[in-house]
C-alpha cells in the first residue's frame, strides 16, 4: 500500500472515531423552515412539567415510556422516550419541530397553536434533560 493511501486510511479511522462521540443524526433531516429556528437564549423551564403531564403524558406516559392511557390501541404505538439514546438521538430542534407540526401519518398531535413557541421550547429542553438514558 502506498503511504498516501494508508495515510488517507489512517484519516478516516480518526475522523470515524470522532464521530463515535457526537449523537446520532435525527431520524429525518428537519425541513428547512425550522433549521434557522433556535430556543431563546434565557428559557424558563417552570410551566414545562405541567404542560408534559397534561398534554402528553395521556399517550406518552407520566414516566415518558409510551404507556399513557390514551395510547391503548393507537398504530404505532407512542414513542418511548426513555428508549436507550432516544433523547440523545434527537436534536432539540428536531424535537422543537415534531411537538410543532406533529409526525404526519401517525396519532401525534401538532401543539403549534396550543402551546406558545417558547413553551414548545422549553417542553422539549425539559424532557431532553428528564427522559435522557445513554448508552455505555
Ligand atoms: C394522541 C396521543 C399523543 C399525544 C397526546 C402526544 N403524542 Fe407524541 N407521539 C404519539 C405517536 C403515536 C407518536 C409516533 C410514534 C412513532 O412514529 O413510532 C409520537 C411521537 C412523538 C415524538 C417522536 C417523534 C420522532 O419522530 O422521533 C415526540 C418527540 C413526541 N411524540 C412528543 C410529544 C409531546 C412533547 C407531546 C405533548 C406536547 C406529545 N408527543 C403528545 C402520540 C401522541
Amino acid at each position: 500500500m502506498s503511504p498516501l493511501r494508508a495515510g488517507l486510511g489512517l484519516m478516516i479511522l480518526v475522523l470515524c472515531g470522532a464521530c463515535a462521540e457526537r449523537p446520532p443524526p435525527d431520524p429525518e433531516p428537519v425541513p428547512q423552515a425550522f433549521q434557522s429556528l433556535a430556543a431563546p437564549a434565557e428559557l424558563s423551564l417552570e410551566a414545562a412539567p405541567g404542560h408534559y403531564k397534561t398534554l402528553c403524558a395521556p399517550c406518552h406516559g407520566d414516566a415518558g415510556a409510551g404507556d399513557g392511557p390514551a395510547s391503548v390501541g393507537l398504530d404505532p404505538k407512542p414513542a418511548d422516550f426513555t428508549e436507550l439514546d432516544f433523547m440523545w438521538g434527537r436534536s432539540e430542534r428536531f424535537l422543537y419541530w415534531r411537538v410543532s407540526e406533529g409526525k404526519s401519518l401517525t396519532p401525534m398531535p401538532a401543539f403549534k397553536y396550543t402551546l406558545s413557541d417558547e413553551e414548545r421550547w422549553a417542553l422539549v429542553r425539559w424532557m431532553r434533560a428528564e427522559f435522557s438514558r445513554r448508552a455505555g
